[in-house]
C-alpha cells in the first residue's frame, strides 16, 4: 500500500506565519509538522509516499526533504495543487502514483501519539472499500463527525452545528482505488471545496466503510490553538510511538 500526504491549502488560519512558509513546515516542538505524517506512514510499513502541496512556498519541501532517503522513505514524489479546492481535489492528484492500488491518505497537519499499524494491517486484508479512523474529541463541531450503530458508521456530517456524537473523523483514511472514480463525481460544497466527507459518505452508501479508533492522543495543527497543543503533546511524551 502506498501513502498520500495532503499538504496543500494556503494555511490562512495561521497567518502571518504562513505568509513566509508552508503551514506544514512550521515547527511542532522540535521538528517540522510534515515529519509527523511521514513517520506515521513509515511506522505502518508504508515507504512509497507522495506529498501533494501547493502555494508559493511549495519549493521549500524539496529543500527540507530532498528525495526522502535520509528519513527512510524509499520513493518520494511530489504533486502541486493549484489553489485550495479541497482535500478531495488534492487527493485526485495522487491517482497516477496510486497506480491502481490501495492508498493510506493522511492530512499533513494530523499528528498522533501512537501508530496505525493495526489499522493498516486490517485494511490490507479488507477486500474493498474504505476505512476511516475516529477519535473522541471535546470540540467535534470543528471536524467531520461520525455516528455509529454498534461498530458500524451510519452517518458522517462535516462540521455540524449541533454534533450528534463527539467522534471526530480524523485525517487518516484508507481507500481502495475506486476513490479516484468517486472523487470525479463530487460537487463543490458550500465552502467551494471538494470534501473528503463526501468521499467517505459515498463509501458509506455502498455499505463498504469500516472504522477504527485512533489509540493515544490525536490532534490537528491548523489553528494557533491546535498548533500549540500539538507541540505540548509532543514535548510531553513524543509522537508516532511504535509500542
Ligand atoms: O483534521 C481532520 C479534519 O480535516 C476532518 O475531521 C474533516 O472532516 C476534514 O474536512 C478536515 O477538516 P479541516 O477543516 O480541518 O481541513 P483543512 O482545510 O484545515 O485542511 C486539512 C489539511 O488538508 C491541510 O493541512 C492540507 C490538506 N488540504 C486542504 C485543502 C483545503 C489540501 O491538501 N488541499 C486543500 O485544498
Amino acid at each position: 500500500m502506498k501513502g498520500v500526504i495532503l499538504a496543500g491549502g494556503l494555511g490562512t488560519r495561521l497567518r502571518p506565519l504562513t505568509l513566509v512558509t508552508n503551514k506544514h513546515l512550521l515547527p511542532i516542538f522540535d521538528r517540522p509538522m510534515i515529519y509527523y505524517p511521514i513517520q506515521c506512514l513509515l511506522n505502518a510499513g508504508i515507504t512509497e509516499i507522495i506529498i501533494v502541496t501547493g502555494g508559493e512556498h511549495a519549493g521549500d519541501f524539496l529543500k527540507l526533504l530532498k528525495n526522502g532517503k535520509q528519513l527512510g522513505i524509499h520513493h518520494l514524489e511530489y504533486a502541486y495543487q493549484e489553489g485550495e479546492g479541497g482535500i478531495a481535489e488534492a487527493l485526485k492528484l495522487a491517482e497516477d502514483f496510486a497506480d491502481g492500488g490501495k492508498v493510506c491518505v493522511i492530512l499533513g497537519d494530523n499528528i498522533i501519539e501512537r501508530n496505525i499499524r493495526k489499522a493498516a494491517g486490517d485494511f490490507f486484508t479488507q477486500s474493498s472499500g474504505a476505512k476511516i479512523m475516529l477519535k473522541e474529541v471535546p470540540d467535534p463541531e470543528r471536524f467531520g463527525v461520525a455516528r455509529l450503530d454498534g461498530d458500524k458508521v451510519v452517518e458522517i456530517i462535516e462540521k455540524p452545528d449541533d454534533p450528534s456524537t463527539n467522534l471526530a473523523v480524523t485525517g487518516i483514511y484508507f481507500y481502495d482505488n475506486d476513490v479516484f472514480e468517486i472523487c470525479q463525481t463530487l460537487e463543490p460544497s458550500g465552502r467551494g471545496e471538494l470534501e473528503i466527507t463526501d468521499v467517505n459518505n459515498a463509501y458509506l452508501k455502498r455499505g463498504d466503510l469500516t472504522c477504527e479508533v485512533v489509540e493515544g492522543w490525536w490532534t490537528d495543527a491548523g489553528t494557533f490553538e491546535s498548533l500549540h497543543r500539538a507541540s505540548g503533546f509532543v514535548a510531553e511524551g513524543g509522537a508516532n510511538l511504535i509500542d
